[in-house]
């Protein structure tokens, strides 16, 4: 650069950038409140969404990146056409694919809060509040869940990398000399994002035990007993348990206290993957049902799917609190300004993040604004919904349950007359296509899943604004979709 005074320099930026005015920002508040209300209003009644292929996604949203701005309207009818028309809506009350998400509106309010204030919650000095609520949070989760006071967490992007951060404190205790031969035993219907966090930390395919479950889709204690002992005697180290806590094909519950139980006779660390059950403790049923997970050593839940969070929130809790900052934390010295006095948390110290979004704030101004009631029933809520859908399914010809309700979730699958004497294999294809059929509808939206080789049908209800109606709609929809794809499938 050539060489100018300080006058030059200081009239090169002497005006902050022009950015638009009051009115301007205004309307484009308005206009994405307005949408929100509206949304808010009548979700049910519009499409659950669409999907849509490489080429189309191409035609509409490819351009090089404009030099020149345009006013934000436009921008929004951009949005609104090629945005907005060509994506699923996951609180959509028909939308029971995967495990959904329904966010409240304090949270979609609290999500906006936090991008707009942008408070940096990786250091407590930096914000403390930030730093308090999420404490506040987190210890509200450990009451729901039972955990003793000494342990710890952190709001993480989502029960993936909640998965991993528990992988990582607890391959920490792991002496360097017996990592290879660490061992991890988890049953054939983990999350897959076990195995990818066990990819992630090192771990060979072969350290990892996927246990087949028993006809109940559970791990039990007594094959987990048997593999860890032939590990024992082979001179292995078994290391690590997942245990289930809602799976998400079927939302089946591992045993967690007998689990427990082997873990403690073995010093194995046992970690509960709650991502989607972990709410059921709200209600007494679901309480008894997760028995044992206040023994787990470290649990991960998914705010984003049945505690009406929008993405991203996940978390972890650690039992042994202290765990999570002994494997975390370093002390660079361009930080040296944020070190934390006595009791103060900075949470970049607790897992791998050091930029952090203000988490806590959506879920923290949901559960004050609604309580915690509210989610009481809404768990309720959801159990009956799957209830009902069973007996629906049950009393409707044609319908078989695959798997009966475990939590907020039923599997099933359709035989129509005409395909009773057809092979597995016919069944399967006929019910991909029957899948295939409904979302194309835009009424609704489900998803599939393997059971004993089975394609099975999901119900999933995390969703406040889902009715028995819904339900009732998509049977019938099924029922009739399904008749007409009889008739012109082809079977072989
Ligand atoms: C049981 C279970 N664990 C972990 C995950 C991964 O969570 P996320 O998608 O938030 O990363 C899921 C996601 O569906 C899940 O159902």
């Amino acid at each position: 650069m050539p060489s100018h005074g300080l006058e030059h320099w200081r009239r090169l930026c002497e005006q902050a950038l022009p950015h638009p005015g009051h009115a301007d920002l205004e309307l484009a508040g308005r206009t994405v409140a307005d949408f929100f209300l509206k949304d808010f209003a009548d979700l049910g009644e519009r499409s659950v969404g669409r999907t849509a292929g490489c080429a189309e996604m191409e035609a509409l949203l490819r351009e090089p990146p404009p030099e020149a701005g345009m006013p934000f309207t436009e921008a929004w009818q951009s949005f609104l056409t090629k945005v907005a028309a060509y994506s699923f809506r996951p609180g959509h009350p028909r939308f029971l694919a995967f495990i959904p998400s329904a966010p409240t509106y304090y949270s979609v309010l609290g999500d906006w809060l936090c991008a707009g204030l942008n408070y940096f919650a990786g250091v407590w000095k930096e914000a403390p509040s930030a730093a308090q609520v999420e404490l506040v949070v987190l210890d509200w989760f450990k009451e729901f869940l039972g955990l003793p006071a000494t342990a710890q967490g952190i709001l993480t992007g989502g029960g993936s990398e909640a998965n991993l951060t528990a992988l990582v404190v607890a391959r920490e205790r792991l002496p360097w000399e017996h990592r290879a031969k660490a061992r991890l035993y988890t049953s054939e219907h983990r999350h897959w994002s076990v195995d990818r966090a066990a990819k992630v930390i090192g771990l060979h395919a072969d350290q990892v035990r996927r246990l087949a479950a028993d006809a109940d889709y559970r791990l039990t204690p007594s094959s987990l007993r048997d593999a860890i002992r032939q590990d024992q005697e082979a001179g292995l180290v078994p290391w690590l348990v997942v245990a289930n806590a809602g799976t998400t094909n079927t939302g089946t519950v591992d045993p967690l206290d007998a689990i427990a139980e082997v873990c403690r006779e073995s010093g194995l660390w046992l970690h509960a993957d709650a991502a989607y059950g972990w709410p059921a403790v709200l209600i007494p049923e679901g309480k008894s049902e997760l028995h044992g997970i206040e023994l787990a050593d470290s649990v991960t839940l998914d705010p984003h799917k049945w505690f009406g969070q929008t993405f991203e929130a996940g978390c972890v809790l650690v039992r042994d609190g202290r765990l999570l900052e002994e494997t975390f934390r370093m002390r660079p010295e361009y930080m040296q300004d944020v070190t934390p006095d006595a009791g103060e948390v900075n949470f970049c110290d607790r897992s791998i993040a050091l930029t952090r979004r203000f988490r806590a704030l959506k879920i923290w101004l949901s559960i004050k604004t609604l309580g915690v009631a509210w989610y009481r029933r809404l768990i309720q809520h959801c159990c009956a919904l799957a209830e009902f859908g069973q007996k629906l399914l049950e009393q409707t010809p044609g319908f078989e349950i695959l798997c009966g309700r475990q939590l907020s979730i039923v599997c099933f699958r359709y035989v129509p007359a005409k395909l009773q004497n057809e092979t597995e294999e016919a069944l399967n294809r006929f019910n991909l296509a029957l899948c295939a059929e409904l979302t194309k509808t835009g009424r609704a939206f489900l998803s599939t899943t393997l059971l004993n080789d089975r394609v099975a049908l999901r119900f999933c209800f995390v969703n406040w604004r889902t009715t028995a109606a819904d339900v009732e709609e998509i049977v019938k929809l099924l029922q009739r979709l399904g008749d007409e794809l009889a008739t012109r499938f082809r079977y072989s």
